[in-house]
């Protein structure tokens, strides 16, 4: 029955194998418009408080059921616990895999940018628009066809996650991270300079440090709560997984520090690069966010501006190691789970488990197609895609599974497993936890009621997505 399980390596590998989860296409794609909406300055203070009093605490509480229970997402909640709590990893589970099933498609359409960049950048600049729905299969002359450009790449994103999960935690997920994230970083850097260098980047850059408090509304609140979760890998108890095999001699509280540091910081340049790009290049109106945005109007900025091509290269490649290093924790937590839960073997699972996600996630890439789906996600009338399918999906995880799958959490560490045993576990060693009465509080009292709240929004505004 004792089998020894995965550890991490090193304390560097897991802060950068957490980070990697966490920094994905969250911080990168969707940060900077949701930052832009907010009002610049103000949603970057409103959100570092929410990461700060909410998305920490909500770290730490993760990773230290994992460590404490030394199991997948599941066994966690019913080794500390009850049975009865084992839906709140299931939740975890499943909503893992939704995400998972989409996260890879995008992630094939930034592998097919990334080369569109580098070997034919006059045609996306041609005609960015066609460029992107052509990739997905969708004609200027109101044809269309099987996107199997899109759907290679993304096979290839989720055959790199596969390899990489059945190497395992120390030689597969560790060590890619331990390349990935520096380059990401790396690249980070070249593009916040140049960024910052363009002429006529210096408003975008004012927008984003402007206190104009009069953009602040309580949806922005939520907006920002909610991003906070997503960005930081919340509430898909993905982070339980990763704690379990973090050694007992690490300083949880302190590798939580860390990892959302990394994460907001890796947010907050990106805002800093894109909203001045399109400042500088297009103008304020152009800032936007979701698929087209990423896709389409920022080639209108890498056309514009010197050496845009190059930059078009790195800046897909950023997006493409965030996303991979995001994927394959999501993965990781499946597999994790299905393997112990079921006593399966890793490789046949891993493959079993992408195979799956992979040909789900084709419908999501063939709704935006119209093929062979027309008519019932493709919006002929108005010749765009309607996403119903992907909103849905989107809607179910973001605004749904991720908020109940936090809460019940938080609710079970705050009330049933108590604070005080995830006090004593990051307590080990010697280790001291200064801040644990705050913590008792903020998961007992303040992250339900907030929890509860964005819950009770999402459901009463529906599906008024962002
Ligand atoms: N945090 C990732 C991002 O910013 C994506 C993500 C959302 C995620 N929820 C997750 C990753 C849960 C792992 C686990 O893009």
């Amino acid at each position: 029955m004792e089998k020894k399980r995965a550890q991490w390596g090193s304390k560097i590998g897991f802060i950068l194998a957490a980070a990697g989860s966490a920094v994905g296409l969250g911080n990168i794609w969707k940060f900077p418009g949701r930052a832009y909406e907010g009002g610049g300055g103000c949603f970057l203070l409103l959100y570092l408080i929410m990461v700060v009093f909410l998305g920490a605490p909500m770290m730490l509480t993760e990773l230290s059921v994992g460590r404490a229970s030394q199991t997948n997402i599941v066994g966690a909640f019913r080794q500390l616990g009850h049975r009865r709590w084992s839906w709140v990893g299931w939740i975890g589970v499943i909503g893992a895999f939704v995400i998972t099933c989409y996260y890879s498609h995008v992630g094939g359409w930034v592998m097919r940018y990334a080369f569109g960049y580098a070997t034919e950048g006059e045609r996306i600049y041609a005609d960015s628009l066609g460029y992107f729905y052509n990739m997905l299969g969708c004609h200027a002359d109101g044809t269309t066809s099987f996107p199997w450009v899109a759907i290679l790449f993304a096979a290839l994103f989720m055959a790199i996650n596969a390899v990489v999960i059945i190497r395992g935690v120390e030689s597969g997920i560790e060590r890619f991270n331990k390349i990935g994230m520096p380059a990401l970083f790396l690249l980070l850097l070249v593009l916040l300079v140049r960024a910052v260098t363009l002429e006529g980047s210096r408003p975008g850059i004012m927008y984003m440090i402007s206190l104009d408090w009069g953009k602040l509304s309580f949806d922005t609140v939520l907006a920002a709560l909610g991003q906070a979760f997503y960005s930081l890998s919340i509430g898909m108890a993905i982070m339980i997984t990763y704690g379990s095999y973090l050694p007992r001699t690490e300083n949880i509280a302190r590798n939580t520090a860390l990892v959302c540091t990394m994460d907001t910081l890796v947010a907050i340049l990106a805002g800093f690069i894109v909203v001045p790009a399109v400042f500088a290049t297009l103008g304020e109106q152009q800032i936007g966010k979701g698929g087209g945005f990423a896709f389409v109007s920022l080639a209108g900025v890498f056309r514009q501006m010197p050496g845009g091509t190059f930059f078009g290269v790195v800046f897909y490649l950023l997006l493409l190691f965030a996303a991979l290093t995001s994927c394959m924790s999501l993965v990781e937590g499946i597999v994790a789970f299905l393997t112990e839960h079921f006593s399966l073997p890793r490789k046949g699972t891993t493959l079993a488990v992408c195979g799956s996600m992979f040909l789900i996630g084709c419908l999501y890439t063939c709704s935006q197609a119209a093929f062979p789906l027309k008519g019932i996600w493709f919006d002929a009338a108005n010749g765009t895609t309607s996403p119903a399918f992907c909103d849905a999906m989107e809607f179910l995880t973001d605004r749904i599974m991720i908020p109940v799958c936090a809460l019940g959490c938080c609710v079970f560490v705050g009330w049933v497993w108590k604070p005080g045993s995830a006090i004593a576990e990051v307590e080990q060693n010697g280790v001291r936890f200064g801040l644990a009465r705050v913590y008792a509080v903020l998961i007992k009292y303040v992250a339900p009621v907030a929890i509860l709240t964005i819950l009770a929004m999402n459901f009463a505004t529906g599906m008024t997505l962002s």
